[in-house]
């Protein structure tokens, strides 16, 4: 099965590549460095000719309100468009569980319209809400500083590594659409201060954790269960310490 991964150069994608090679399927990598642009729709026809999947794992570069807005709407309406010129029967998306319940965060607001295009369209559709990655875990922290200080406010906290994202999608991907969503989530639940406060002072990192229960997310205050699945969920098998913990691989920038 010729299966077409947007985005799938990057943290989540590549990982999804690798697995459906793995279980023997042709896994195409689109990204504008494979010469495919979800934005200008370059290369886009070609890549999708004779796909039988789509999965979209892409992300914007900006997450400056508009941009990201601009970026999963447009990408979405091309990938929708150019999928039902192709015939592609299966579309695959990734998003963040308890978006919808975040309106104040202007990137969650794009997350929610580019499912919103993928319920509305034709192509038999499957989306993923995953909770925060491990790898994410660091720019969240950075996100939430002022001078010297972190807030973060005492809500649950459920991450999951992104290899057990890309696990979750792979499978979902190779399976008949859900035409609706699963929630996957990390085997742990936490308090998101105390997770931060534990993995700040174990990287000696000399911010302090404040406890506040107005802090923002990325634009949003959070209620207690705002960022974990509401119901059932896939849990993911690493654990944050397995994965590496507070040592673990970071690979988003820490500003
Ligand atoms: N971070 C989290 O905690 C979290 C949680 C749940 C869900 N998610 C979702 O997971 C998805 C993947 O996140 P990630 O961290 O794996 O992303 P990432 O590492 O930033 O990778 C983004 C990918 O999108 C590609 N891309 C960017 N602009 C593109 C364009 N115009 N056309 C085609 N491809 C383009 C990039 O290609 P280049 O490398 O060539 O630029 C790259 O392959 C996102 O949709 C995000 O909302 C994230």
């Amino acid at each position: 099965m010729k299966i077409v991964v947007i985005g799938g150069t990057g943290l989540v994608g590549s990982k999804v590549v690798a697995k459906l090679g793995e279980h023997g399927h042709e896994a195409v990598a689109a990204a504008p460095n494979t010469g495919v642009n979800t934005l200008t729709g370059e290369g886009l026809a070609d890549a999708l000719t004779g796909a039988s999947v789509v999965v979209d794992v892409s992300n914007s570069p900006s997450w400056e309100d508009d941009a990201v807005m601009n970026f999963f709407q447009t990408s979405t309406r091309n990938v929708l468009a150019a999928e039902a010129t192709a015939g592609v029967g299966h579309h695959v998306a990734l998003s963040i569980v308890g978006a919808e319940r975040l309106p104040d965060s202007g990137y969650l607001r794009a997350k929610v319209a580019q499912e919103k295009l993928i319920e509305a369209s034709t192509i038999p559709y499957s989306l993923i809400h995953a909770t925060q990655f491990f790898e994410f875990v660091a720019g969240i922290a950075d996100g939430a500083t002022e001078g010297n200080t972190v807030r973060v406010a005492p809500v649950g906290f459920q991450p999951i590594a992104a290899d057990d994202v890309a696990t979750a999608v792979a499978r979902v991907a190779v399976g008949a659409p859900l035409n609706g969503r699963i929630d996957v989530a990390g085997p742990e639940r936490y308090r998101m201060d105390e997770f931060f406060r534990k993995v700040l002072a174990e990287r000696n990192d000399p911010r302090e954790v404040v406890t506040d229960e107005h802090a923002r997310y990325f634009g949003a205050e959070l209620a207690e269960g705002s960022l974990v699945p509401a119901g059932e969920a896939t849990l993911g098998k690493i654990n944050f310490a397995e994965w590496g913990g507070a040592a673990g691989n970071y690979p988003v920038s820490r500003g």
